[in-house]
Order: structure tokens, then sequence, then C-alpha cells
């Protein structure tokens, strides 16, 4: 098996050498095979440059380098677009998507196409988000609730098998490229519980530009579902 993860980054320089070395860590610890790729939206910070000086000590660290910030669903879906495996991953750049969970999420995909790191279900949860996040979080999974079944909808950590996108017209709109998944595929899916815990390093992209993007792609998801 081999597995290409995704991390998409904007004004990560505090975290993409860190979190890059911790993925290929548990990649070799845990004998999987695959890629990182980086895709960067030309951070100010220099998270490009970074990320591109890291390919000198990782030779399967791939860093495709957009023009401008397009958002987080539009940088997932040019990752799949170079990535090499049939298995694909998507996680933030922040640590808020633990590296270590990688291998038992990993270890479900063979019984599923989708698998997703739950923090609403026994055994995960969210450390350190601001009570206003967590409601605004609660809020976008009841929305979402109606046209798909998992407990965490707007995960932002999760594995599939890259065929189950074929043919599929997903739009880049915002932040919830799985929740797009999840209803446009209908994959048949696996949750695992995990630990979310808020960035210490970095400023959070999450705005209320998101908030409503999300809104309209709910919109757009409810009007798919009822077939138009
Ligand atoms: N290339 C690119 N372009 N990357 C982006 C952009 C963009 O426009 N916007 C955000 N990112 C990257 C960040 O650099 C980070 O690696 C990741 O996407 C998530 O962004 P954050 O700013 O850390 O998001 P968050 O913590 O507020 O939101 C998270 O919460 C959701 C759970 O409710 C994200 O984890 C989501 O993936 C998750 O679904
Ligand atoms: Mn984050």
């Amino acid at each position: 098996m081999h597995v290409s993860i995704i991390l998409p980054t904007y004004n990560e320089k505090e975290n993409i050498q860190i979190i890059t070395t911790e993925i290929f860590r548990v990649f070799k610890k845990n004998k999987i095979k695959g890629e990182v790729i980086v895709v960067d939206d030309n951070s100010p910070d220099g998270t490009g440059a970074i990320a591109e000086s890291l390919r000198k000590r990782y030779k399967n660290l791939l860093v495709f380098h957009r023009k401008k910030k397009a958002g987080l669903s539009s940088a997932v879906l040019t990752g799949i677009k170079i990535s090499n495996s049939d298995i694909i991953g998507v996680m933030d750049a922040d640590f808020s998507h633990p590296p270590p969970k990688i291998p038992s999420l990993l270890k479900k995909i063979k019984t599923c196409e989708l698998v997703i790191g739950t923090r609403y279900a026994k055994g995960g949860k969210i450390k350190s988000w601001s009570m206003l996040r967590k409601i605004v979080s609660l809020a976008a999974n009841l929305l979402a609730k109606p046209i798909v079944k998992t407990r965490d909808p707007t995960s932002g950590f999760f594995f599939f098998k890259k065929e189950i996108i074929q043919n599929k017209k997903l739009s880049p709109r915002g932040f919830k490229i799985g929740l797009e998944i999840m209803v446009k595929c209908e994959p048949k899916i696996v949750e695992v519980p995990y630990t979310f815990t808020s960035r210490r390093m970095g400023k959070s992209k999450f705005t209320f530009k998101e908030i409503f993007n999300f809104l309209l792609q709910l919109f757009s998801l409810y009007l798919f579902k009822i077939g138009f």
C-alpha cells in the first residue's frame, strides 16, 4: 500500500519542518510507503521556500507552489492531481491532526473507502478550542448531518481511495472538501476517534468568510442530494 498525504499550507513557517519530519518518522516507524505533498499558496512568510529546502532530506516530499491563496479545499484537489498513490490522506500542517494516528486510520482503509478521524465519538475530543469555535463546529455538524451519515462531517483529517472521486464533480469552495467527497461519492465510511488539538504555533486561517463559504457549500450539497 502506498499513500499520498496532502498538507495544504498558508503561512505555516513555524510548523512545516516539524510536521514533515514527524510524518516521515511515523512512515518509517510503521513501515508505511508514501509521499507527502505540500501545496503552498505563495505564503508571504516563506513556508514554500522552507518546504522546498526539505526536499534535499526527503526524496518522497513533493512541493507544489500556487501563485496565490486559493483555499484549503482547492489546495487538496491540486494535491490529488499530482499524487502518485491510490490512497490519499488529508491533514492540517499545524499538528491539530496528530501524525501518530496515521497508522490506525490507514489500517482501516482496507475495510472501507473513506476513513475519517472523528472528534465527536467515544475516545475523540477537542483540546483548547475557544467556546465560540466549539459552538460553530457543533452547529456546522448539525447542519451537515442530514446529508451524510457520520458523526464528524466537518473533519479535515481523513484518508480515502482515490478511485471514489473518479468522474465526480467536486467543488473547491471553502474548507470542507471532505464533506463534499462524502456527499457526492457516497463512500463506505469508517470512523476513528482522535483528539483534535488547537494549534500552538502560527495563526488559524478560519474566518467568517469560511463560515459563509460553508453555508453556500451546504446549500449546493442539499440541492445535489435532492437531484439538482
Ligand atoms: N494552500 C492553502 N491555501 N492552505 C490553506 C489555506 C489556503 O487558502 N487555508 C488554510 N490552509 C491550510 C493551513 O495552513 C493549515 O495547514 C490547514 O489548511 C488548516 O487551516 P487552519 O487555519 O489551521 O484551519 P482551522 O484549524 O481553523 O480549521 C480546521 O478545522 C476544521 C475542523 O472543524 C481545519 O482542520 C479543517 O481541516 C477542519 O475541518
Ligand atoms: Mn488549524
